[in-house]
């Protein structure tokens, strides 16, 4: 199952990447916002980020104007390491050594096409399971634990 949340800049594009999961019988479950109107885009990352490290959905897809605030945002959320990729060459680097599991889009940045080209690699890249990028990941790990408030 794949978490898909978006802010007001984020939702045209939102509801295309649901046209194309839609289209590929991939599940999803849509954490919103559900019309153009203004939203915060930190309330659904935060939803969408919750919705991944609970187990519920094994990945994520966040979208804002730019992608920038959202993907910080859920970036807060410990175990979460979303991705902001303008490219599907990003989108794969994002799974085969990050082991990313939120994509974050700009739906002001990408075009339609780029952009399900970008989802369509994110969901079908598999992390290298390669020790120096697992040891990467642990560390990343360590700082949040150090962090922890
Ligand atoms: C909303 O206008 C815009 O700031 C937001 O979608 C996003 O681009 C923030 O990073």
């Amino acid at each position: 199952m794949i978490a898909i949340g978006s802010d007001h800049g984020g939702y045209e594009l939102k509801e295309v990447i649901k046209s194309y999961l839609d289209s590929e019988k991939i599940p999803y479950k849509d954490l919103g916002t559900y019309s153009v109107e203004s939203v915060d885009y930190s309330d659904i990352g935060v939803l969408v980020a919750k919705a991944v490290t609970s187990g519920e959905c094994h990945l994520g897809i966040i979208i804002c104007g730019t992608g920038i605030g959202i993907s910080i945002a859920a970036n807060k959320v410990p175990g979460i390491r979303a991705a902001l990729c303008t490219d599907s060459y990003m989108a794969r680097m994002a799974k085969e050594h990050n082991n990313a599991n939120v994509l974050a889009l700009g739906g002001r940045v990408l075009g339609a096409g780029l952009a399900l080209e970008i989802v369509k690699t994110f969901i079908d890249t598999p992390f290298s399971q390669e020790n120096r990028h697992q040891n990467r990941i642990d560390k990343i790990k360590t700082i949040e634990e150090q962090y922890r408030g």
